[in-house]
């Protein structure tokens, strides 16, 4: 018998050598209380939260939490079945229509996660004999979204509109072309130039898909995304987010305006055979929605947090994923993953919680420390986390 598990022999081998040099796992960490959206107790300490997606910190929001409290009470616990059949209830309209009204769009589609809303959009719109063009650094379920589907894949070079465009000149003109592209990039947190892009795009005929993960709730004015910042939110075919970052729960969705939209809730595979969200999830979504849409003052304080602690960092020496922030991600990059590794334990003994991200999710095998700031950080609380990151990287020997 050939041991279907050997092929995860040189992961298994990295990790246990990691383990080895005493280092705290760093993938196995338990919040074991949540006291909000930034601190939490882990190893029994008070620690810092800076390595959550919860960017617009709704996560403990009092009239989120009202809603899904009412919602379990009368709709229960969960639908038991998918979204065509016995599935839809009332908050899943509601939660549809809060997206419609955020997004001023005509449509919206709300799946299980925001993996799932890329799986099956990607997959169903792009099927054999079409083209997906995404940058080559997009997110897993945009990837798997383009397996599913069958469709051709081509890749060009990281946030390149030039290398995007000669690739497009490349295709078949009248082949069904579908360009995939994110806000805001989430290993670096840099953002994309969608204004040239989709001008390319539109351009060869093709449609365009941008999502909009990172960026929702907190880019734009109303918190579109990066689309509505740099004035092209018309022009995208598809906006993919999740309602697992800022706003603050679980769940995915597409927004559009393309008049035969309606029809994907028959074919979408992932859309239709798995289980609606539960009702509580819906509720809370939505009420998230509706009060992201008046965030206006969060989202200059979260611009205010990202600025300070990049120059910051800066300050204090540390190598960063980009020049200027420009999201509420900032990557501070690690010479390997053993002292990334080491840093990151430092950290925690600090009482602070980034994120480690290491290849293949981590674009040109960097190993990053990913801070990603929320509007609820306080202003002294990012002071604290700056004074934790000099103590710590210090100690390690990042910085002198
Ligand atoms: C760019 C991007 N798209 C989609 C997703 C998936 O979102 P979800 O957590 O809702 O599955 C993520 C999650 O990390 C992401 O970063």
């Amino acid at each position: 018998m050939t041991d279907l598990f050997s092929k995860f022999d040189p992961l298994i081998q990295q990790r246990e050598q990691l383990l080895a040099t005493g280092v705290t796992d760093p993938y196995n960490l338990v919040m074991e209380k949540v006291i909000s959206p930034t601190v939490a107790i882990c190893n029994g300490r008070e620690t810092i939260l800076l390595g959550t997606y919860n960017y617009m910190g709704m996560t403990f929001d009092e009239d989120v939490i009202a809603a899904g409290k009412d919602a379990l009470d009368k709709f229960g616990s969960g639908t038991t079945g998918s979204r065509v059949l016995n599935g839809t209830y009332q908050g899943h309209k509601e939660c549809e229509d809060a997206l419609k009204e955020f997004y001023a769009m005509d449509h919206a589609m709300v799946f299980s996660t925001g993996y799932q809303a890329n799986l099956g959009i990607i997959s169903t719109i792009a099927g054999k004999g079409d083209y997906v063009i995404l940058d080559i650094d997009s997110h897993a379920s945009i990837y798997d979204g383009c397996a599913m589907g069958n469709a051709e894949i081509v890749a060009f070079r990281h946030n390149d509109v030039e290398a995007l465009e000669k690739r497009l000149k490349r295709l078949p003109a009248d082949a069904g072309k579908l360009v995939v592209l994110e806000g805001v990039y989430s290993m670096l947190g840099d953002v994309a130039p969608l204004k040239e892009m989709i001008r390319v795009s539109k351009e060869a005929g093709a449609m365009v898909l941008v999502d909009e993960a990172h960026s929702m709730g907190f880019i734009g004015e109303h918190g579109r995304g990066v689309a509505e910042a740099q004035g092209v939110l018309d022009d995208v075919d598809f906006v993919i987010g999740t309602f697992s970052k800022s706003v603050g729960t679980v769940g995915g969705f597409c927004v559009s305006n393309h008049p035969k939209f309606e029809i994907l809730r028959l074919v979408c595979r992932p859309y239709v055979f798995t289980a609606s969200l539960p009702p509580s999830v819906v509720a809370t979504a939505a009420t998230s929605i509706r009060k992201l849409m008046h965030g206006s003052n969060k989202r200059a304080h979260l611009w205010e947090n990202s600025k300070v602690l990049h120059k910051g960092l800066r300050d204090l020496g540390f190598q960063l994923g980009t020049e200027e922030p420009q999201s509420a991600i900032i990557a501070v990059i690690m010479p390997d993953l053993e002292r990334g590794a080491m840093m990151w334990e430092a950290l925690l003994e600090e009482g602070l919680y980034v994120n480690l991200a290491r290849p293949p999710a981590t674009p040109a095998g960097m190993t990053l420390l990913r801070c990603s700031l929320c509007a609820e950080h306080s202003i002294e609380q990012v002071g604290e986390i700056l004074g934790r990151f000099e103590r710590a990287g210090q100690r390690v020997g990042i910085i002198g």
